[in-house]
């Protein structure tokens, strides 16, 4: 796991963006995976600023966002589809037929997730995942639980993430409490992982991965440690109370 730690949003938004563009370079057809929250918004924006001047190329790559409240449409803006489209794609020359975002109000939710997990499959993968992580842990809505699961699924989302994503909503009543999210085995069969973390909340979860006790799905993110090719972009504010950084870069 490699520990970059930046010293503002600014230098984390570029930093990640540099990551993303570098894929791309490397492979115009690249598949990316796609977070939402707040912690990406200054990539997107970076990366859109990156299209604009000419300097990046989304016409041949494919994304899969991570996770889509349960229940909600396309339409709705609170919904994952709508961000997308409003802090991204809709700026940036990607390929509709490209983009892949699971279907929160899909008939059969069970048959929605088996064709998104296949279709990353048939895509070849993802070359890049780019995560946040929720301040219990959890990586897209892999919430902390005494089982990890391995594919796409419908989750009950962890009270305290109803309450960090109620700021998103009229307040924690219309706080969405389930969402389907990739499970385990596509976020670590990702070739390739960048974990965004920022702002001082996130301390303790951050404390917490670093300080790396055990991996256990008790705490999700805890599994990046036994993949192969990680990076870590932490906004010092993050890390400002404890000093861990050298100890724990493996
Ligand atoms: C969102 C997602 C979540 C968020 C996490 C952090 O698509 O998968 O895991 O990345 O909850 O959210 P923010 O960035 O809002 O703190």
């Amino acid at each position: 796991m490699i520990i970059n730690v930046v010293r503002n949003y600014c230098e984390l938004s570029k930093t990640a963006a540099d990551v993303v563009q570098s894929v791309i370079i490397n492979k115009p057809n690249a598949v990316l995976g796609l977070p939402t929250g707040s912690t990406p918004i200054g990539m997107y924006n970076e990366l859109i600023r990156m299209y604009r001047e000419r300097n990046i190329d989304f016409s041949e790559v494919t994304t899969f966002n991570l996770d889509e409240y349960y229940g909600m449409s396309y339409e709705n803006e609170k919904s994952y589809h709508y961000y997308m489209q409003r802090n991204f794609f809709s700026h940036i020359n990607i390929n509709p037929s490209n983009i892949n975002i699971p279907n929160g109000i899909a008939k059969d939710i069970e048959k929605e997730c088996i064709a998104y997990d296949m279709k990353i499959k048939e895509c070849g993968g993802i070359d890049l995942l780019i995560l946040g992580i929720g301040h219990n842990g959890h990586i897209g809505f892999n919430e902390p639980s005494n089982e990890m699961i391995m594919n796409t699924h419908l989750t009950n989302l962890a009270e305290e993430t109803v309450m960090a994503n109620a700021r998103f909503f009229k307040g924690h009543d219309e706080s969405p409490e389930k969402a389907i999210t990739m499970g385990l085995e596509g976020i670590m069969s990702s070739r390739q992982i960048m974990l965004l973390v920022n702002g001082k909340d996130k301390t303790a979860a951050v404390r917490r991965l670093l300080t790396r006790d055990k991996v256990s799905p008790e705490f999700p993110a805890s599994f990046l440690h036994v993949h192969n090719n990680v990076m870590v972009v932490i906004n010092e504010d993050a890390i400002e109370e404890f000093n861990l950084i050298h100890k724990h870069i493996s």
